[in-house]
């Protein structure tokens, strides 16, 4: 029997999804608790449980072959991969936001911004020809606008519910954000066929 594929999963709200996906289509992975490295019952599939902004690290260094995570993130890491699939969950908007109450005079010519993308930001605006000024934070971005510490974010937006407690405003929505498949090119090119058919088992109906 082949070895396990190895994959990295983002801790958090996608990963909840990525789990039920497979379950659906007869992939259980144990219930995690504090451990950070899940098999399957089959040993098909090795799973690590990363942080999110952590996973392109692990799989350009092959320690995970494989990953699944938003393209928000792959556009931060800057790194190379081999995008195999787009998953049908988990999408979302990356977003310019502001106070509901401010009011940009004119056309926007210069932006501060408080954000946890400053890659994605400064590339956006950048090929627009705005000048950026970019405050990186680590998370609760919403705050950065009603304390006062800059004018703008630019954050991922899904419900839509966090802006709206915070009393923020989309401002404009800059780009679809989608959860990817992805494979370091190396481990691709030594594992295809038992990747090809994970990515066909990935795209089974449920
Ligand atoms: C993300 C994002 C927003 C929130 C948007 O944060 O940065 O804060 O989700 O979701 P909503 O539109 O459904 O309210 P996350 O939950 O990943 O936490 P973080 O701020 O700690 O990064």
């Amino acid at each position: 029997m082949s070895s396990p594929l190895t994959l990295a999963l983002p801790k958090g709200r996608l990963f909840d999804q990525v789990l039920e996906h497979l379950a659906r289509r007869g992939l259980c992975l144990p219930p995690p608790g504090r451990e950070l490295i899940l098999t399957d019952a089959q040993g098909k599939l090795k799973v690590f449980i990363v942080k999110n902004s952590d996973l392109p690290v692990y799989v350009t260094h092959a320690i995970a072959g494989l990953g699944i995570c938003g393209s928000d993130v792959l556009h931060e890491s800057g790194g190379v991969f081999f995008e195999l699939l787009e998953l049908p969950f988990g999408a979302t908007r990356m977003c310019l936001a502001a106070r509901e109450d401010y009011e940009q005079e004119g056309a926007i010519k210069r932006l501060k911004v408080a954000t946890k993308f400053p890659v994605f930001t400064r590339n956006f605006f950048n090929t627009r020809g705005i000048p950026v000024e970019i405050i990186k934070l680590h998370g609760s971005v919403e705050l950065a606008p009603v304390l006062g510490l800059a004018p703008y974010i630019v954050d991922l937006v899904e419900t839509g519910s966090t802006l709206k407690a915070n009393g923020l405003k989309v401002v404009e929505h800059l780009e679809n954000i989608t959860v990817k498949f992805i494979a370091n090119p190396a481990y691709y090119k030594i594992h295809s066929a038992q990747i090809d058919s994970f990515v066909d088992f990935l795209k089974e109906p449920s």
